[in-house]
């Protein structure tokens, strides 16, 4: 039985993913008559914002953009929110996020495609893909100072 949150269901809707599982362990349980075996614990991952991070610097107009192109091309994989369920990274706390020139290899070039990220060139221009950066960072930013807050 295969256990833990994937499927596209924990990828599209990371937010309802349970934060103490985040980064977690996706297990194959397998089970046996009379078997006495115990599961080890789960374990927690804390997962930390960049600090300090970058700040915003795109018009709210660009940031609008960034955010429409989220959610046409990122969510479906990245999460709604831009809150991954983990299978896969979490653009909140990712360097690459903080990164222009990284942000642009991954996006434009295609440099994780053969894990699964392909390219997004095909659909957009370099300094649209700096916008859907922007807007990812302004997100960060958001939730990082909700988990500041006193
Ligand atoms: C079909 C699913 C899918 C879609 C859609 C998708 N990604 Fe990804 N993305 C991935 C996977 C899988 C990885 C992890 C690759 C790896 O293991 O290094 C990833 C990794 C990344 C990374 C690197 C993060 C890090 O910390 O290493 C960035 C940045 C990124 N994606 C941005 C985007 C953006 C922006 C969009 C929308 C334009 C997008 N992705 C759409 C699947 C997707």
């Amino acid at each position: 039985m295969a256990a833990g949150w994937g499927g596209a269901f924990g990828l599209a809707g990371g937010g309802l993913v349970d934060p103490s599982s985040n980064g977690g362990l996706r297990r194959v349980l397998v089970f046996r008559l009379g078997a006495t075996g115990a599961l080890p614990a789960l374990q927690a991952v804390e997962r930390t914002f960049p600090d300090p991070m970058p700040e915003v610097s795109a018009t709210p107009v660009v940031l609008a953009q960034g955010r429409a192109d989220y959610f046409t091309h990122c969510q479906v994989c990245h999460g709604n929110g831009v809150i991954s369920g983990s299978s896969i990274p979490d653009l909140r706390y990712s360097a690459v996020t903080m990164d222009p020139a990284a942000w642009r290899a991954v996006m434009i070039d295609g440099t994780l495609a053969q894990r699964g990220m392909i390219a997004f060139a095909e659909w957009m221009t370099p300094e649209q893909a700096e916008g859907l950066r922007q807007f990812v960072l302004s997100e960060a930013h958001v939730w990082k100072r909700q988990a500041e807050a006193p």
